[in-house]
């Protein structure tokens, strides 16, 4: 049986760059909403165009909409040994609505992954990050960059601008980061230092943490 994950930190913490390590090593999905509202953003859907000004503003997506979607998805049959949520829960109503979900089917997400990332760190790393919109994965200019022959097709996140990432945290302290608290109540919590360290060191402290 794989394990129920949920990666919590800062925006721009390195939660996707772990989770598609993680996913591809346990041989789970990485489910990120952020990705999920992008994809729908690129494909000019009725989501997407729901979704579109939260997200250029880095305001979070009404909770309702975003509940919908996450549970639509964990009932899907690849989710049946375990998954990583990336980006979910971001509030108490959403952790809260999760573990009822969860709970009517006898379920239960066994370890949040809190990576820790001064406010200083976050703002300099984003403003360098870019992304393969083919792949997804994810480089920085600084701190892990792409190999060559890529980096003429790789996209800057519309949200990545100074400004945005400054709302992104403001929202983060004053919404996401009370649902650290409830994870180590549940008795979830597992926290990472996450700065001063390369993406690959990260992975080696989560792996050792997490349960085989
Ligand atoms: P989302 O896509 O979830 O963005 P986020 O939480 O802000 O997180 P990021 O993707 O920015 O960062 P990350 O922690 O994954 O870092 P990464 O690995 O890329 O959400 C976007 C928007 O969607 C939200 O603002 C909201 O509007 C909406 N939304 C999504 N979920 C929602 C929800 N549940 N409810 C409501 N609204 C929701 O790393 C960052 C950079 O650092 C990269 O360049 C990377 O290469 C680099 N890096 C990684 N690790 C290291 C390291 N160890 N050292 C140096 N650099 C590193």
């Amino acid at each position: 049986m794989g394990l129920r994950i949920v990666m919590l930190g800062a925006p721009g913490a390195g939660k996707g760059t772990q989770a598609i390590r993680m996913a591809a090593k346990m041989g789970i999905p990485h489910i990120s909403t952020g990705d999920i509202f992008r994809k729908n953003l690129r494909e000019g859907t009725d989501l997407g165009k729901k979704v579109q000004g939260y997200l250029n503003s880095g305001a979070l997506v009404p909770d309702a909409v975003t509940c919908e979607i996450v549970a639509d998805r964990l009932q899907e049959t690849d989710c049946a040994n375990g998954y990583i949520l990336d980006g979910f829960p971001r509030s108490v109503p959403q952790a809260e609505m999760l573990t009822d979900f969860l709970a009517k089917r006898d379920e239960k997400i066994e370890v949040a992954v809190n990576i820790d990332v001064p406010d200083t760190e976050i703002v300099d790393r984003l403003s360098a990050r870019r992304s393969d919109p083919e792949t997804g994965a994810v480089y920085n200019l600084k701190f892990n960059p792409p190999p060559a022959e890529i980096a003429e097709k790789l996209i800057q996140r519309e949200d990545d601008k100074p400004d945005t990432v400054k709302t992104r945290l403001a929202t983060y302290h004053e919404t996401t980061e009370p649902i650290i608290a409830y994870y180590d109540e549940q008795g979830a919590l597992k926290n990472i230092a996450g700065d001063k360290a390369t993406p690959d060191e990260i992975y080696q402290r989560i792996m050792d943490i997490l349960p085989n």
